[in-house]
């Protein structure tokens, strides 16, 4: 397999994305407390003429971590070289993606916390003074060789910053929590796509869908495209609320934008481990999904609307939950 370690390359639903994505700062939505520091911290490095220093993103998938890498990489006049934490699996994937690196470049890393533990060292005198430090070969004759880079910004994005090592962690100048969206900033999100796709939506059937979208400009775009084809093929083409609402009624996605992994979650705590505690294992086999994504993708929404709770003894379903589902407590 063709497996490319830096890429600028999107195909797919990624074309679709970066076609709508926001290239300023200015034109994106929401997360203000993150954006007006990153603002700030961008304006002085331009004063200062150098590289802004290296920023650390957080939080649940979807949020727009790599449209605000992308928008740093606009926004201070360099390229854009990405990577993925996974993709590395050796020093010399590193080493070859830090030697691409010219002055003024940003280097994406998303789920920079899946790199392995001994390649992340080779960060730290790259994040701290421009040096690649590695070793040649593995023998007798092996030896060390440092090489210069340029000046650069490395962007980090992770959905657990707790999983990243302190050491690296600290070497991050810039840290940025991502939240979930409210109602009226995803609206807005959704009306900007709509004024990108030229697919016209009516405000209720915006409201409507950002309410469901779960906090995440993400699904709230994805959903877009599919109340969209319902509006070509069985209106005129324009998304009002109604076939908004059926939309998504048929889409399965349900007034709190909770699909069905969602239900099957919450239902299995409830049913199989009488509302809980249960721990985060158990809860995974039991409904065959990967732990992580439990933890990376559901939980957060889950936690987030009260439906769960998190305690000592492990996941609890709340009241919420049971109205929501309708199911009486025992
Ligand atoms: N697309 C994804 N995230 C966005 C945001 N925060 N603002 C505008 N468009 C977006």
């Amino acid at each position: 397999m063709d497996e490319r370690i830096v890429t600028n390359e999107v195909l797919g639903e990624d074309t679709f994305e970066t076609s709508i994505r926001p290239d300023s700062i200015d034109e994106y939505i929401g997360q203000s407390e993150a954006k007006e520091n990153l603002t700030i911290f961008m304006k002085a490095a331009k004063m200062r003429k150098e590289p802004l220093d290296h920023v650390l993103l957080y939080g649940p998938p979807g949020l727009g971590k790599t449209t605000l890498a992308y928008i740093i990489a606009n926004e201070m006049g360099g390229n854009i070289k990405t990577a993925s934490g996974p993709s590395i699996e050796k020093p010399g994937d590193l080493a070859a993606v830090l030697s691409t690196l010219e002055p003024g470049d940003i280097l994406f890393i998303d789920e920079i916390h899946r790199m392995p533990r001994y390649i992340e060292e080779i960060l730290y005198p790259a994040m701290e003074d421009f040096m690649l430090d590695i070793m040649i070969g593995n023998d007798a004759s092996s030896r060390n060789i440092k090489i210069e880079l340029p000046p650069f910004t490395l962007v980090g994005a992770t959905t657990r910053a707790g999983d990243l090592s302190d050491p690296l962690r600290d070497r991050f100048g810039i840290v940025l929590k991502l939240e979930f969206y409210n109602t009226e900033e995803l609206t807005s999100i959704v009306q900007r796509t709509s004024r990108v796709l030229e697919a016209p939506i009516e405000d209720q059937a915006a409201i409507e869908l950002a309410r469901r979208s779960r906090g995440t400009p993400r699904i709230a775009n994805r959903l877009f495209k599919r109340v969209r084809d319902f509006a070509l093929v069985m209106g005129d083409g324009v998304i009002n609320k109604e076939i908004a609402s059926m939309s998504l009624d048929r889409l399965k996605v349900d007034k709190l934008g909770l699909d069905n992994t969602d239900y099957h979650i919450l239902k299995s705590i409830i049913e199989q481990f009488n509302g809980g505690p249960v721990g985060i294992d158990a809860l995974a086999a039991s409904i065959g999904e990967e732990r992580g994504t439990l933890e990376d993708v559901y939980e957060p929404y889950l936690l987030q609307n009260g439906l769960l709770k998190r305690t000592s003894r492990g996941r609890m379903v709340t009241e919420k939950a049971y109205e929501h589902l309708g199911i009486e407590k025992k």
